[in-house]
């Protein structure tokens, strides 16, 4: 039977190291200023969250999250050793795309070199931090059934322009950072049930969607942009939103549920995999997970520490990132878990 398989990953964060020492000097354009701009502290952000530092694009105007996503695929394809014009589609998680429309997928075909070659079906997914694993369970099941063979699914993002580098936005602030993650895709003929991509599950509940969220343009109304750099409060709409204690409490639960349930609907043990990736969206969130869902310590893969959180990028670069560090091997299996803003969530089994 025909499962899909993982051919190639790669990943990408731009140079620019931003420490949490840093970050409090950061004006609205991230350039560093001598006064003090937002008031916080690495201690507080070391403490509530585990990030010590995360990459931001150069503030030069060239950047877009494209850009990004131009770098992990070329890594991913070079990995998977494939030409740009053997893919067939495009599946592009993001939460921060080039444009309010096109998506950004067909932006990344035509920067692949590819956009003539229009057989090349072009997703832009919007399910924020669990993008990936909602975009590899659209893959797997478009492999599976012949329609596509080699698919590029990407997470990227590009949060520090969008950022509130003040005291009112801290909370927000402090979490994110920019990055990119790719993995090809293709099938393979195989009878094991337990190669390739294994298990995916999906999950949402829309009752979550206003305890994170960036709003920028709100089409109910005219004009459907407000700003006015003088006024906080209209401004506000530019900036995420995000009710933290919330956001903490289901990413705990839906990330645990959705672990217990990819073991036990696959019969897998922790015995069977190797490695554990959850999102990176708070070291304390996946210690907790980690502790609840009873997770052997020495099988959690995590890189918050170094990248904060990348959103739909988290799962490819935290695998990638451990790859070149030698510890993640081909033919590790790994399960994910994800959780974001949606809400939505999920998991996934596969061996790499
Ligand atoms: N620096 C210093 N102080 C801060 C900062 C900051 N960056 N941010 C908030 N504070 C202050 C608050 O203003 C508050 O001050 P007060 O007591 O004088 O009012 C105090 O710290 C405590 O604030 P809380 O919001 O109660 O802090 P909490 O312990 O809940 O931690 C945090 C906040 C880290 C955001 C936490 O709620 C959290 O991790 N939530 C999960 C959110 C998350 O991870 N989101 C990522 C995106 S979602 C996703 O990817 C799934």
């Amino acid at each position: 039977m025909i499962r899909t398989k993982i051919l190639g990953l790669g990943s990408y964060v731009p140079e620019r190291v931003v420490t949490n020492e840093e970050l409090a000097y950061l004006d609205d354009q991230h350039v560093r200023q001598e006064t003090v701009q937002t008031e916080t502290t690495d201690e507080w952000i070391q403490k509530r969250t585990g990030i010590k530092e995360r990459r931001y694009v150069p503030n030069d105007g060239q950047w877009a999250t494209s850009d990004l996503a131009l770098h992990a695929a070329k890594r991913a394809l070079t990995d998977a050793n494939i030409e740009p014009t053997e893919i067939d589609c495009i599946i592009f998680g993001t939460l921060s795309p080039d444009f309010h429309f096109p998506g950004t997928a067909v932006v990344l075909q035509k920067k692949l070199g590819i956009a003539e070659k229009t057989s090349c079906a072009c997703f832009d997914i919007r399910q924020q931090c669990s993008g990936f694993v909602y975009g590899l369970q659209m893959a797997d099941a478009f492999i599976r059934t012949g329609m596509y063979k080699r698919i590029l699914l990407i997470g990227a993002e590009l949060h520090s322009h969008s950022l509130d580098y003040t005291t009112r936005g801290r909370d927000v602030m402090v979490l994110f950072g920019d990055g990119a993650g790719a993995m090809i895709l293709g099938p393979v003929e195989s009878d094991d049930q337990r190669s390739g991509v294994m298990y995916t599950s999906a999950h949402a509940d829309g009752n979550g969607a206003m305890d994170l969220y960036l709003k920028i343009f709100d089409i109910s109304r005219r004009p459907y942009v407000d700003y006015n750099p003088k006024d906080r409060e209209t401004n506000k709409d530019m900036y995420p939103q995000m009710d933290g204690k919330r956001v903490f409490l289901n990413a705990v639960r839906g990330m645990v549920m959705s672990t217990q349930s990819a073991l036990a609907k696959t019969g897998l043990s922790w015995d069977d995999i190797q490695w554990f990736v959850p999102h990176q969206a708070n070291l304390r969130i996946n210690e907790k997970v980690v502790e609840v869902a009873k997770i052997p310590a020495e099988k959690v893969l995590n890189t918050i520490q170094f990248y904060g959180n990348t959103t739909a990028a988290t799962v490819p670069l935290t695998i990638d990132h451990w790859r070149q560090q030698g510890k993640v091997k081909k033919g590790d299996r790994i399960l994910a878990s994800v959780f974001g803003s949606g809400f939505t969530w999920g998991a996934a089994i596969f061996t790499l």
